[in-house]
C-alpha cells in the first residue's frame, strides 16, 4: 500500500485526561492468527482480529496463497488448506509497511512448492531481510539474484530439511520464519535464543495442535518444532495490543490529574519490559482483574498522572520492549533527570532508524538526547519546549509518540506525517481524543 499524500498533524497541550476503553488487538498476534489458521485445517474464527492495514496485507496474502478469509460480524473466518496446502498465488504478495508479516510468511512460503514474488513500501524495501532468508537457505529456499531485501523472488520446496539454528540477534521474526518453516520441514527444528523474545508463535502453535517443545538450556531458550504435523482450525481472541496501549497510558501518566483504564491489555512477560520500567520510574499504575483469554494473560492497566524519574533501562530488557522505546523516550523528556537506554542496535532496523530518528524528534522540540552508540540518553526537566516538527520517515511508531509528547509541551509539536499510524493503530487519535486530548491540522505553510 502507498501513502502518496503526507498527512501532518499538531498536538495541542491537554487537560486532565480521563476515561476507561479498550485498545484493538494485538499486531503480533493477529498476523499469526491469519497465518496459522490458513495452515491448519478446517475453519478458525478470530475475535478481535487488529484491522489495521498490516494485517490486513497479511490477509490478503493469505488468501492469495489459498485460504479464504472473511469476516462473518465481528468474526474474522479463515479456511485453512492444512500444513504445506497452500496454493501458488497468480500475482505479487504486497506487504505494505510490514516487516512481521512479510518475514513470517518468507517461513511458510519457504515451506511450500512456489515461486512467489514479495513486494513492500519504500520503508520496509529497506529493511533487511538476510536475517531470515540466510537460515531458510540451510533449510532448503532459494531466493533469485540472491536479493536480500524487497522486493525479491522466492522459490520454496515441500521437502525443508529441519535445522538447529541459534538466532544472531534477539528477533522474535527471525525465531518465527524458521519455526513455521520447520513446521513443513521433514524432522524437527530448533531454534536457540540466548535472550527470550515475545513466545506469541510457540503458544499459538499449540493451540492450533502444533508440538513444540520449550526447554531452558546454558545457552538459551531451545524451541524445538516437529514437522509434518496436522494443525485444526480453532477458535482466537485476540488480546489489546500493549505496544498500542502505550500511547495511551504514556499520556494518561504525562498529563497532570489524568487517570485512564484500559481494560483487556496483553501482559505476556515476553512483552511487559516498558511497564517494568515505568514501575522503576515510579508511574502510579495498577494491573487488575489479571486472567488468561485465549492462552494470553490479560489485565485491565490503570495509570494515574505520576512524576516520573530517570532510570537506566538494561540492554537485556529490550526484546521485551522494543516497539516501545519511542514513547519511553518520550516519557523520559518529562521525566526528572536523565534515563539511559542501553542495547539499541534493533531499532536502528525498524520502519525507520528510530534510534535517530526518536533522538531528532527530542531535540527538535527542545529535549536533550543523544546517541552513544546503541545507547539512548534523554536528559528530562520539567518543561518541554515543543514547537518543532519531526520527521517520521515513514514510521508509525514515531508519529504516535511525538503527538503524545505534544500534549504536555509548552508549544503544539508537528509530526510531518500520520498516514502511516494506520498500519498498527487507526484508532489512535480518535481514541485519545475520547479521553480528551486535541490535534488539528496544521496551518499549510505558504
Ligand atoms: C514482532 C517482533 C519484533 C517487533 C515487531 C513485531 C513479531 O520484531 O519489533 O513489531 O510480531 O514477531 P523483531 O523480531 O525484528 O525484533
Amino acid at each position: 500500500m502507498s501513502h502518496a499524500e503526507p498527512k501532518p498533524l499538531m498536538s495541542k497541550p491537554a487537560a486532565a485526561l480521563r476515561g476507561q476503553l479498550r485498545v484493538p488487538g494485538d499486531k503480533s498476534i493477529s498476523h499469526r492468527a491469519l497465518m496459522l489458521g490458513g495452515l491448519a485445517t478446517g475453519r478458525t474464527r478470530i475475535r478481535g482480529l487488529l484491522e489495521a492495514e498490516d494485517v490486513i496485507n497479511t490477509g490478503k496474502a493469505m488468501a492469495a496463497l489459498g485460504c479464504p478469509v472473511s469476516k462473518e460480524g465481528d468474526t474474522w473466518v479463515v479456511l485453512g488448506r492444512g500444513v504445506g496446502g497452500l496454493t501458488q498465488p497468480s500475482g505479487d504478495l504486497d506487504f505494505g509497511n510490514s516487516g512481521t508479516g512479510t518475514r513470517l510468511m518468507m517461513g511458510i512460503i519457504g515451506g511450500h512448492d512456489m515461486r512467489v514474488r514479495l513486494t513492500g513500501d519504500a520503508s520496509l524495501s529497506r529493511r533487511p531481510m538476510g536475517r531470515v532468508l540466510d537460515p531458510l537457505a540451510k533449510m532448503g529456499v532459494e531466493v533469485e539474484d540472491g536479493r536480500k531485501q524487497l522486493p525479491l523472488v522466492m522459490r520454496g520446496t515441500s521437502e525443508l530439511v529441519p535445522i538447529v539454528y541459534t538466532l544472531p540477534v534477539a528477533s522474535a521474526q527471525i525465531k518465527s520464519a524458521v519455526l513455521l518453516a520447520g513446521l513443513h520441514a521433514l524432522g524437527k527444528t530448533t531454534v536457540i535464543e540466548p535472550e527470550p523474545t515475545r513466545d506469541h508463535t510457540e503458544r499459538m502453535l499449540r493451540h492450533f495442535g502444533g508440538i513444540v517443545e520449550v526447554t531452558q538450556e546454558a545457552d538459551g531458550r531451545h524451541v524445538t518444532v516437529s514437522g509434518g504435523t496436522e494443525l485444526t482450525g480453532r477458535d482466537v481472541t485476540v488480546p489489546g495490543d500493549p505496544s498500542s496501549a502505550a500511547f495511551l497510558i504514556a499520556a494518561a501518566l504525562m498529563v497532570p490529574g489524568s487517570e485512564v483504564t484500559i481494560e483487556g491489555v496483553l501482559v505476556n512477560p515476553t512483552r511487559t519490559g516498558l511497564y517494568t520500567t515505568l514501575l522503576e520510574m515510579g508511574a502510579d499504575l495498577a494491573f487488575l482483574n489479571e486472567r488468561e483469554e485465549g492462552g494470553e494473560p490479560v489485565a485491565d492497566i490503570r495509570a494515574r498522572a505520576s512524576r516520573l524519574r530517570g532510570v537506566r533501562v538494561p540492554a537485556a530488557r529490550a526484546p521485551s520492549m522494543i516497539d516501545e522505546y519511542p514513547i519511553l523516550a518520550c516519557l523520559a523528556a518529562t521525566a526528572e533527570g536523565e534515563t539511559r537506554m542501553d542495547g539499541l542496535a534493533e531499532l536502528k532496523v525498524k520502519e525507520s532508524d528510530r534510534l535517530a530518528a526518536t533522538a531528532a524528534g527530542l531535540v527538535a522540540n527542545g529535549v536533550s538526547a543523544i546517541v552513544d552508540g546503541d545507547s539512548l540518553i534523554v536528559r528530562g526537566g520539567t518543561r518541554v519546549a515543543g514547537g518543532g516538527t519531526v520527521q517520521t520517515h515513514l514510521d508509525h511508531r514515531i508519529a504516535m509518540a511525538f503527538l503524545t509528547l505534544g500534549l504536555v509541551a509548552e508549544a503544539p509539536i508537528t509530526v510531518d506525517d500520520t498516514a502511516m499510524i494506520a498500519t498498527s493503530f487507526p484508532e489512535f487519535t480518535g481514541l485519545m481524543e475520547k479521553l480528551g486530548a486535541a490535534f488539528e491540522a496544521p496551518e499549510p505553510a505558504s
